[in-house]
């Protein structure tokens, strides 16, 4: 039976808090099979009425309330206590079981100790406190756990006390000088190895420290960027990240201790490649990025989470854009932007950047309020430049350093610093889906006039880069329909929304020369890359991937340039999840055999000059993640992957075999595992003899197979649920085969519905583990209207069969709920 229906928190309801927390002195006493916490809060009060905190899954031991026994009621979410003076300290003793915490939330273990994740709400697992942001307290924290197998002590602030304790214990006790919200709270007790720089430690798990050079190495470059780029410094007297295996996302800003997934710290040639040096670097920077923006400002309620997100995401791009390829950086951005935030803001999930409504808040970390936050972010900057966005921040962190504010006190600071009016702008933030801009180009008498008309009403404010002849401007378009018109001498082809100046869907009636013409030319190299992407989706789309000679013979010049980089992004062909988008009915079979069709066509049509691009691009010397060295990198493995679809399977093995480096290894088996040939099955079986007993490549070896378009693929993932590689407690694994194969577009939507079935049987089981991660692999169903009847009717009764599930989780209700309504 389903349970009752759960509440939904919404943003009109806001009120402050009715009890502010001063200070908080927290005891945690790890024990063999428990944990008790004591903790002592100064509070004073704001408003009148009882003290309500918050709790979940933790055992109320004791209180007090300046050391008498209040009136009290504890149920199993909330303490009450009635009476309360103005200003009090209130004493609870609880008792809690991270051993058994599999939901990954509050303290829990991990292989070689425990450590805490608190955002959003897992303090409230730890202890009773009134567990919401705009609640800022300055924290105390005392740790004791068993010296010999937990000799590291770790919390946010500075080390005031440590000592050994009775029966072989010990005890560390950490001051943050800095007030701040529960959801930074954080706190290890584990065995860890450490790599230290300076005031800058890394630690890591027993036998991977030469895995953290190179987070250390970024780590020192996000701290000279902020400085120098948003003139900000680091505030720590310790800066310290801890790598955990079993973690539900990437990483989390704790203040002063950042707690990561290992995926986003460790990196070695032969472990990692490209991609996940360039995440690690992004990440890290993240994290660093937050210290301001996120921790020295926080959020006032978790409505505004984007007010942190967006800002750092856009910061942590913005990093990304100047450490190695601006161009390169944001044509992967908008593909992923594309690929997934467009989806979910047409889907079921849909919801603005700042959400009204929730019913559980660990569903809105999503892309919408992540990546679109940030293109909300990066489209202010367009619309005042570099030097007087940064006045707005400037002027942020005047008004509001120590504080838990709003999205809006944010476009506020960028409005006051500029003069910009961004009163209209600000719909961004509150109106879902994505913007579609129709526009119409007419060439009279020297004249060229072009018209945009755009979808919402009441319109955005929406900056559109643009360049007509010589000129290059950023229009701003505020009504329904407006018109611009530029002097040319002949009909020019328009060079629309450059470096994708706005996260929105774009229409011009380019003809097939006019793209040809812009992919050859257009000196925006994004706008370069995106007419190569309208002629591929439109030959997949419209033409069964049968491309024209002149096409071929564009992506022949493509092949020419001598941006490495560049030339892999623009010859990769859109992902079916975008494609799918555009079809009114998803027919996925189709979808992917025109994709197909159009790789093999260019591999025919250009494969002497892949084979002498594949041989020449290769990289010498030791391996080294700069920008110029990924990029050859990624022409030479994308020249291997077009080879491949001419059979050329030994080609791949030959490199699979030889290559000195993660990167070259991974595209080589990658390319293998989606043919059906002799060298398959050995390479993957070498390839897990190998690694076996690295985790992070275990999960690349599991991907692999997931990820493969072969129709075998679902059985095979079925099976690898039972080998000693997977474990369905661990997040990572999970992502890296359920996850996987429910983004392996054609099949995950197999028309027998089997894929869907086996989600189904996935998120039940994983619910009752951890309802995050299941919340997140249900999202997996958010397009199944978009399909045929039959695909309908089999994800509707996979759907179904989940919420008829007992003790389903919030988590997963509210995504299976939204999904059938
Ligand atoms: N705040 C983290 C980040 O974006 C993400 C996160 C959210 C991690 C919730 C854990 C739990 O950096
Ligand atoms: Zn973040």
């Amino acid at each position: 039976m389903r349970e009752p229906q759960p509440k939904a928190v919404h943003l009109k309801d806001y009120a402050p808090p009715p009890f502010r927390v001063e200070t908080i002195h927290l005891d945690v006493d790890i024990r063999e099979d428990h944990a008790i916490t004591h903790a002592k809060l100064a509070i004073r009060r704001n408003a009148a009425g009882p003290l309500v905190l918050d709790g979940d899954e933790v055992e109320l031991v004791s209180v007090s309330v300046d050391g008498k026994k209040p009136r009290y009621e504890a149920t199993a979410e909330k303490l009450t206590v009635y009476d309360v003076p103005d200003a009090f300290t209130l004493e609870t003793v609880s008792r809690i079981v991270p051993q058994k915490n599999t939901k990954l939330e509050g303290l829990y273990a991990t292989k070689h100790g425990f450590v805490t994740q608190c955002e959003a709400q897992g303090f409230r697992r730890i202890t009773w406190f009134v567990d919401r942001p705009d609640v800022m307290a300055r924290y105390t924290t005392t740790v004791h756990a068993d010296a010999k197998r937990f000799p590291i002590l770790l919390s946010n602030g500075n080390l005031i006390a440590s000592g050994a304790e009775a029966g072989g214990r010990h005890f560390a006790r950490f001051e943050d000088p800095f007030p701040k919200p529960s959801y930074l709270f954080a706190l290890v007790a584990a065995n860890l190895e450490v790599l230290r720089e300076g005031n800058l430690s890394i630690y890591v798990e027993p036998g991977t420290l030469d895995q953290a050079g190179w987070s250390m190495d970024c780590l020192k470059r996000a701290i000279k960027w902020d400085e120098k780029r948003f003139g900000l410094k680091l505030d720590l007297n310790e800066y310290k990240i801890v790598a955990v295996g079993d973690f539900n996302s990437g990483a989390m800003e704790n203040k002063g201790l950042n707690i990561f997934n290992t995926r986003y710290v460790l990196a070695r040639a032969d472990t990692a490649t490209d991609v996940d040096y360039l995440n690690i670097d992004r990440v890290v920077a993240h994290e660093y990025c937050h210290n301001w923006t996120g921790n020295r400002v926080t959020c006032r309620d978790w409505f505004q989470l984007s007010l942190k997100e967006g800002l750092t995401v856009f910061r942590d791009q913005e990093y990304g854009a100047d450490t190695y390829s601006r161009a390169v950086t944001r044509i992967q951005e908008v593909r992923s932007l594309r690929a997934l935030q467009f989806p979910e803001d047409a889907g079921p999930m849909k919801h603005p950047v700042r959400p009204q409504s929730y019913l559980e808040i660990r569903n809105f970390y999503t892309t919408t309020v992540y990546e679109k936050g940030a293109e909300v972010v990066r489209m202010q900057h367009t619309l005042l430049g570099e030097d007087k966005f940064q006045a707005g921040m400037k002027l942020y962190f005047e008004r509001h350093d120590g504080q838990a504010v709003t999205c809006d006190d944010f476009v506020q600071a960028m409005q006051d610093a500029s003069g910009v009016d961004l009163e209209q702008f600000r719909r961004w933030y509150d109106v879902a889906g994505t913007p579609v801009l129709d526009c119409t180009g007419d060439y009279q008498d020297g004249i060229f006039t072009l018209t945009v008309k755009q979808s919402m009403n009441p319109p955005f404010h929406i900056p559109l880069a643009v360049k007509v002849g010589e000129r290059e401007q950023v229009l701003s378009l505020r009504k329904t329909e407006e018109r611009f018109t530029f002097p040319a001498k002949s009909k020019p082809v328009p060079s629309l929304l450059r470096g994708f100046s706005a996260p929105v869907i774009l229409n011009y009636p380019y003809s097939e020369d006019d793209l040809l013409h812009l992919m050859a030319r257009d000196d925006d190299p994004f706008n370069r890359w995106e007419a190569g992407q309208r002629l591929a989706a439109d030959i997949i789309l419209k033409r069964d991937g049968k491309p024209s000679t002149a096409f071929v013979e564009a992506a022949r010049n493509v092949l020419r340039d001598p941006d490495a980089a560049f030339v892999a992004e623009a010859l990769m062909l859109p992902a079916e999840t975008f494609l799918a988008e555009q079809m009114d009915v998803v027919d996925p079979d189709r979808l992917h055999a025109s994709r197909n069709a159009l790789r093999r066509a260019l591999a025919e049509g250009l494969k002497e000059q892949l084979r002498k691009t594949y041989e020449s691009s290769t990289v010498p010397g030791p391996y080294s993640p700069d920008a110029r060295s990924i990029g050859k990198r990624s022409l030479r493995n994308l020249c291997l992957g077009y080879l491949g679809e001419l059979g050329l399977s030994r080609l791949a093995d030959a490199q699979f075999r030889s290559a000195d480096n993660m990167t070259d290894a991974m595209a080589a088996l990658a390319t293998l595992a989606n043919l059906d040939c002799p060298e398959r099955e050995p390479a993957l079986a070498a390839f897990y003899e190998k690694w076996r007993d690295e985790p992070l490549v275990v999960d690349k070896w599991l991907s692999v197979q997931a990820s493969s378009r072969l129709p075998g693929t679902i059985a095979r993932v079925k099976a690898l649920l039972s080998h000693a590689a997977f474990d369905l407690k661990v997040p990572n694994k999970v992502y890296a085969l359920i996850r996987t194969f429910a983004a392996n577009h054609v099949r995950f939507h197999a028309a027998d519905g089997a894929g869907y079935a086996f989600l189904a049987d996935q998120v039940i089981a994983l619910d009752a583990l951890n309802p995050q991660v299941a919340a997140r692999m249900a999202r997996a169903f958010d397009r199944w209207r978009r399909f045929d009847s039959g695909r309908q009717e089999k994800a509707k009764a996979a759907l179904e069969r989940i919420r008829d599930t007992d003790k389903l989780s919030k988590d997963v209700a509210e995504i299976v709920g939204k999904a059938l309504a």
